[in-house]
């Protein structure tokens, strides 16, 4: 049984998967895992690689359908919505998506509408509006001419981010959604995506970022190795002991200076250790946090 530090099924949730085996032809990567997803949370799910993070997003979001159990979207198992719907309910942003050859900017972000289009609703100002917005919340205005396989890669991922964002569901699943992007645009992300969460969206995403998980989920879930281990608020879930139970990495927890939140420091075997004494053996209580006197300002 995985370790649950937080009031968990009895929590709305309408998103949630019970008792779901996932598999690719024999192999079975997830075996009976249950899970909900808090509403209104923001949801991160960290684990080592391999560990079945994007097969569970991709069995949350209907991509993979289970060998045993189900996933239930708002009371109904998700098999049975039609795929506009379900795409009209929830938006996933792959790990790595591959744009048609040759297509823009504007039209690949367009397509996070088509959920919205069918024959006597064609492209309307309402879809205008959601693209210029996806494009601007992610700063890819600027290149809404330009081909998709001509962009940087963090250009490329921002691009994919506003697609999922132009589609305008209430519960988003992201799958690394900042891998490749320098700091900055990292931290503008998460910024994005936790502005999004204190509007009342319901965000998911799969991090491996421990720091960027503890600094700002609501909702941590660690996996390893097919399973949940252990979820709940990320001061109780990001431990020295669990970091090192998920993942095999000694390190040490201190306390976000910039937050007060677990920050997590691997300790490596080869450096020579300068920790303090009492670092070497396990949690740190605070961290030394720098001194804004006498820095002029
Ligand atoms: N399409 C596929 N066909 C067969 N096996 C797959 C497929 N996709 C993933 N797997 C296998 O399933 C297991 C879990 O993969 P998954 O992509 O869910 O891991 P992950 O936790 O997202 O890892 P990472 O952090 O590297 O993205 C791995 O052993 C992987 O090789
Ligand atoms: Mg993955």
């Amino acid at each position: 049984m995985p370790d649950r530090l937080a009031p968990p099924a009895s929590a709305a949730s309408r998103l949630s998967a019970e008792g779901i085996a996932l598999t690719y032809d024999r192999t079975e990567v997830i075996s009976e895992l249950s899970v909900h997803i808090p509403d209104g949370g923001f949801t991160v799910i960290i684990g080592p690689n391999a560990c079945g993070k994007s097969t569970l997003l991709r069995g949350l979001s209907r991509l993979l359908a289970p060998a045993r159990g189900q996933v239930v979207l708002d009371g109904r198992s998700i098999s049975r919505y039609p795929a506009k719907e379900v795409a009209r309910r929830l938006g996933l942003l792959p790990q790595s998506a591959i744009a048609p050859e040759g297509i823009t900017v504007a039209d690949l972000v367009a397509r996070g509408r088509y959920p919205y289009q069918h024959l006597v609703r064609q492209w309307s100002p309402q879809d205008e509006r959601a693209v210029a917005r996806a494009l601007e919340d992610t700063a890819t205005t600027e290149l809404a001419e330009r081909q998709v396989d001509e962009l940087s890669g963090g250009q490329r991922q921002r691009v994919w981010v506003a697609m999922v964002l132009a589609q305008q569901t209430d519960l988003l699943l992201l799958d690394e959604p900042t891998t490749y992007l320098d700091v900055a645009h990292q931290i503008e992300l998460m910024e994005l995506f936790s502005d999004l969460h204190a509007a009342g969206r319901t965000v998911v995403a799969v991090l491996h970022d421990l720091n960027q998980a503890a600094r700002y989920a609501t909702h941590v879930i660690a996996m390893r190795e097919g399973r949940i281990l252990a979820e709940g608020p990320p001061r109780e879930v990001i431990t020295s002991a669990r970091v090192e139970a998920v993942f095999g990495l000694p390190n040490v927890v201190i306390a976000d200076p910039v937050t007060g939140g677990p920050l997590v420091v691997p300790r490596g075997g080869r450096a020579p250790s300068t920790a303090p004494p009492d670092a070497v053996h396990g949690e740190v209580p605070a961290a030394p946090v720098p001194s804004a006197a006498g820095e002029g300002r």
